[in-house]
């Protein structure tokens, strides 16, 4: 497989890290969740009593601790120093503040720079919300995932179910649209449909659809970079 860059964009539980994680797996690249670096300096705020308006202090946490991805038995694994904070990322505190910090442009400074160097050897999935637009520009695959918010809210839902967290579904779905609004209306790079990004409407699609629809525009992509 010759190594290309894949990004995929789209809204809150539009299937990003499910189907990014397969592709990067059968095709032997490596899986960059974007998001999880935004929800790691939330983290880090929250533990420092650093106030989410404050770019300065934000930037200056960046700088004085590592993010990184362990690739392990269970999955991928999110650090920060020698912390394991896969599971603390993921907490309704970081969801619900995490849009706040990732609009600062300072913040986004520093994490495109860090993720754009994971990806300058080729081989990378990559996905988040501005990796079409913003981060990978020259990326010979963009996709823009989306799907019905009704449909992305029962995901989610029925996410948390399995790992036994009890969530109110108009809850989680109003949770999704205002972050969804957010993310899409600040002035720093915001979650758009790149202008060469495929649209791929997953509502409706299972994993494994998604996933086959996806390599067929990647072996597309591979046939006109040989030909
Ligand atoms: O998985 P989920 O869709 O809930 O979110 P995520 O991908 O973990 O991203 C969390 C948040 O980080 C988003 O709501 C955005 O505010 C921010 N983010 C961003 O601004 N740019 C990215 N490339 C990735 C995430
Ligand atoms: O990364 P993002 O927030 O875009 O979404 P995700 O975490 O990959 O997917 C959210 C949930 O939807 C997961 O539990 C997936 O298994 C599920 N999913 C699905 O049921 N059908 C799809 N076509 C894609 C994802």
């Amino acid at each position: 497989m010759k190594k290309i860059n894949i990004a995929i964009d789209g809204p809150a539980s539009s299937g990003k890290s499910t189907v990014a994680k397969i592709l990067a797996n059968d095709y032997g690249f490596i899986y960059t969740d974007t998001g999880a670096m935004y929800r790691s300096v939330t983290l880090m705020a929250i533990k420092a009593g650093v106030a989410f308006t404050d770019e300065d202090a934000l930037v200056q946490l960046i700088h004085e601790n590592a993010i990184s991805f362990k690739q392990t038995d269970q999955g991928q694994l999110v650090f920060i120093n020698d912390n394991n904070v896969t599971e603390d990322i993921r907490q309704p505190e970081v969801t619900n503040n995490v849009s706040e910090v990732s609009a600062h442009e300072a913040v986004r400074r520093e994490l495109v720079k860090k993720q754009q160097e994971i990806a300058k050897a080729s081989g990378v999935v990559m996905d988040g919300r501005d990796i079409g637009t913003a981060v990978l520009p020259n990326a010979e695959v963009k996709i823009f995932l989306v799907a019905s918010v009704v449909e992305r809210a029962e995901r989610r839902y029925k996410e948390n179910q399995s790992k036994g967290i009890m969530t109110d579904f108009q809850t989680l779905k109003e949770e999704i649209e205002h972050r969804d609004l957010l993310d899409s209306t600040r002035k720093i790079s915001p979650l758009k449909k790149a202008a060469d990004a495929e649209l791929l409407d997953t509502t409706g699609m299972t994993i494994q659809q998604v996933v086959t629809s996806i390599k067929e525009i990647v072996e597309k992509k591979l046939a006109e970079i040989v030909s």
